[in-house]
């Protein structure tokens, strides 16, 4: 594996080995020194060109507990503004002694095509509407953490999967990893074409919430549009939000996921956001570890303990 772009580009053994190695970085990171030299001497560079909170820190958090050093790239006080390309900008971070890029970019295919201009290794922290498969991995190992597996699972997918990086990066991981994968959103919050994804479609959340081990909530991405497609916010609460009432008709062991950051009181009452069956900070937890895999994977560290 030379960058970690899409998670199309994965076999299942792929995904369940990154996992593996993953659930051995959770333990490092439960210890009271919480760090490794696997990645001494190694620089990670993270280069956000959207915002961000938890995938750049998550990441920067992975390098230092693995002994890398970190350069965090701020587009919003670079050259960029001077009109410096993208290509430049990755080919500067190079030059300067990054061993690997973290790269974000609202651009579908934008880490695709920096791991073109640069011989060190790519990771994609999310490309536009595309994908996000650090997301997908640790989403994929906090399921599998709390229910000792993936395979046979049944993940309702819900909201703005149209707009939703994330959602593509699930299904692909999900399902790769043996889980049933159903997508409810209102029409016009789906992606325009599902053939060929492996998941069923559903229009309306009532319909699946005693059925499913675990509702994966997304936020509606005002910023991508999300908001223009529906009447009116009351009206996706109504008949998609995570009310309390909805969470009650779950199944006693089924959990809420939420990649963050949430809209409360839109697709998740705050109660529910708050409640020990919503995942959404173990998610949180989960990526540090993931990351961590990741890095070490791609830059060759040996673990010597
Ligand atoms: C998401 C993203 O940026 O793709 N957040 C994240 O990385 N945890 C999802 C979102 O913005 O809604």
């Amino acid at each position: 594996m030379k960058h970690f772009i899409d998670i199309a580009d994965l076999e299942r053994h792929d995904l369940e080995s990154l996992l593996d190695e993953a659930d051995g970085f959770v333990e490092i990171l439960e210890r009271p020194i919480p760090k490794v030299p696997a990645l001494r001497g190694k620089t990670v560079t993270t280069a956000f060109f959207e915002p961000s909170t938890r995938t750049r820190l998550s990441f920067e958090r992975a390098a230092k507990a693995l002994s890398a050093d970190t350069m965090t790239f701020a587009p919003g006080t670079s050259s960029l503004s001077k009109g410096e390309s993208l290509k430049d900008t990755v080919q500067t971070l190079e030059a300067m002694g990054s061993d690997l890029l973290v790269v974000r970019h609202r651009a579908v295919g934008a880490a695709r095509r920096v791991s073109e201009w640069t011989s060190v290794p790519v990771v994609n922290g999310g490309d536009g509407a595309h994908q996000h498969p650090t997301q997908a991995l640790l989403d994929a190992l906090t399921i599998r953490r709390r229910f000792g597996k993936v395979e046979g699972l049944h993940v309702a997918i819900v909201g703005d999967i149209r707009h939703s990086r994330v959602a593509r990066s699930d299904v692909l991981a999900f399902s790769a990893l043996g889980a049933r994968v159903t997508l409810v959103a209102p029409r016009t919050l789906l992606p325009v074409v599902t053939d060929g994804w492996p998941v069923a479609v559903c229009a309306s959340l009532d319909e699946v919430l005693g059925e499913v081990d675990v509702v994966y909530l997304l936020r509606v991405q005002m910023e991508r549009g999300g908001a223009t497609v529906f009447p009116s916010l009351p009206e996706y609460v109504s008949r998609f939000g995570m009310t309390r009432q909805r969470f009650a008709a779950l199944r006693p062991e089924a959990i809420v996921m939420h990649p963050g950051p949430m809209n409360r009181g839109v697709e998740i009452a705050n109660e529910v956001a708050d409640d020990p069956r919503a995942l959404v900070l173990e998610q949180v937890a989960m990526g540090v570890a993931v990351r961590m895999a990741v890095l070490f994977r791609l830059l060759g560290g040996e673990l010597d303990e």
